[in-house]
């Protein structure tokens, strides 16, 4: 590479400050890394969210990419000019070439895939994320079985349930909705707001609640009672929010004593298990009010089950896999990083966000 190419990044610096950089760093890949010119970043809460509650900085910001192979190892599986997406490791520490909201970045090549024509490269930049935290929600924590490669598994199969899935609407809810149809899972009971109802039945929800609502508990229980149920199995809080008596506390009031909880974020009750995006490596955080880091220890089996069910909603995208809305960005820097700071709380609603690389200079 010339020392003559632009690296626009969206940055946090030592002092947790977010800005925006305009300089010739072009990241330098390492020995089992390809090195990537970024057209799309897909945007995630924990862009954000991992300098702020994490400790994660100073790094450069995001996870999800897609983007041309500019250079490839000797004997790497990727050759130069290659289209491919993925995602980047995370935890303290993280070198600044592995921020995906810039011109350029470097990814190990196993967290690389090759982008099929059935997928744009735009939903390509948002999908590795919330499809391995899903995944790593349905096939590792609750070990529900694999989705298969033909439409066999149907909700007459009915492998494991019931499931409920707090916050359906969320793009990690998205996921988990239709993996857990893809799986026989039955009945899927979900809770969104009214007007995504319809979706999320298309999508493979069985029963759709309204989670405003003050008697969404009592409906939520009246249901499963209609099957015999007193609770349900397996609980998924995809949303996290700590808003009222909180998402993952509400969910599990509808739950047996001994379903298996899981939600996307920490929870201080010690009942609930959460899901990782990355589970190839180890990874290290600095919590806040902890004295300490902590480091997560890699699971090496559950980061490659979670890596084939990404590949099968690659291979089966558009057909029986979606991100259902990709909206894309295409401007300033400076914009892009409070489109970001937005995202964080789950503020921009429904929907991914893919930002278009280069990002703009402030005048244009
Ligand atoms: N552990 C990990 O490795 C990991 C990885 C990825 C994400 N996460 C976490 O997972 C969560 C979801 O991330 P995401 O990117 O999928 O979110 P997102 O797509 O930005 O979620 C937006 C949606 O959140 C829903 N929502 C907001 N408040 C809600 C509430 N109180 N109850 C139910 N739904 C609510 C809204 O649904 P309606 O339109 O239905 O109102 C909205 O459409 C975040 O907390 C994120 O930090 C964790």
């Amino acid at each position: 590479m010339t020392s003559k190419l632009l690296n626009v990044a969206l940055h946090v610096d030592e002092n947790m400050a977010f800005h925006v950089s305009r300089d010739e760093n072009i990241p330098k890949a390492g020995d089992e890394e390809l090195l990537i010119e970024t057209h799309f970043s897909g945007a995630n809460p924990a862009d954000i969210k991992h300098a702020t509650h994490l400790g994660i900085y100073p790094t450069r910001l995001g996870y999800d990419f897609s983007g041309k192979v500019l250079k490839a190892p000797p004997g790497s599986a990727f050759k130069v000019g290659q289209t491919v997406a993925g995602y980047t490791p995370t935890g303290v520490g993280r070198p600044a070439g592995y921020g995906t909201h810039q011109s350029y970045l470097v990814c190990p090549e196993n967290m690389v895939y090759l982008v099929p024509e059935n997928l744009p490269s735009d939903h390509a930049a948002c999908l590795t994320v919330v499809a391995m935290t899903t995944a790593d929600a349905l096939y590792n924590l609750f070990k529900f079985p694999l989705p298969g490669d033909s439409a066999q598994n149907t909700p007459a199969s009915k492998t494991a349930g019931p499931l409920l899935i707090w916050g359906a609407s969320t793009s990690v809810g998205i996921c988990a909705v239709q993996f857990a149809k893809a799986s026989g899972v039955f009945p899927i009971l979900v809770s969104a707001s009214p007007e995504r109802h319809a979706l999320l039945s298309e999508l493979g929800a069985t029963h759709c609640f309204d989670y405003k609502s003050p008697s969404v508990i009592e409906d939520i229980k009246a249901v499963l009672k209609e099957y015999h149920f007193d609770g349900v199995s397996y609980a998924f809080d995809a949303v996290g929010s700590f808003s009222g008596l909180g998402s993952a506390q509400m969910m599990a009031s509808c739950a047996y004593k001994d379903a298996i909880l899981v939600s996307v974020v920490v929870q201080k009750d010690p009942r609930f298990v959460m899901p990782l995006a990355t589970t190839n490596e180890e990874v290290t955080l600095k919590i806040a009010n902890l004295p300490h880091p902590i480091t997560i220890p890699a699971r090496k089996e559950d980061h490659q089950r979670a890596w084939s069910v990404l590949q099968w909603a690659v291979k089966h995208y558009r057909s029986r896999f979606r991100l259902v809305s990709v909206e894309v960005f295409q401007g300033r820097a400076e914009d892009a990083l409070e489109e970001l700071k937005i995202l964080a709380d789950t503020g921009r609603g429904f929907g991914k966000l893919a930002l278009v690389h280069p990002l703009l200079p402030l005048f244009v």
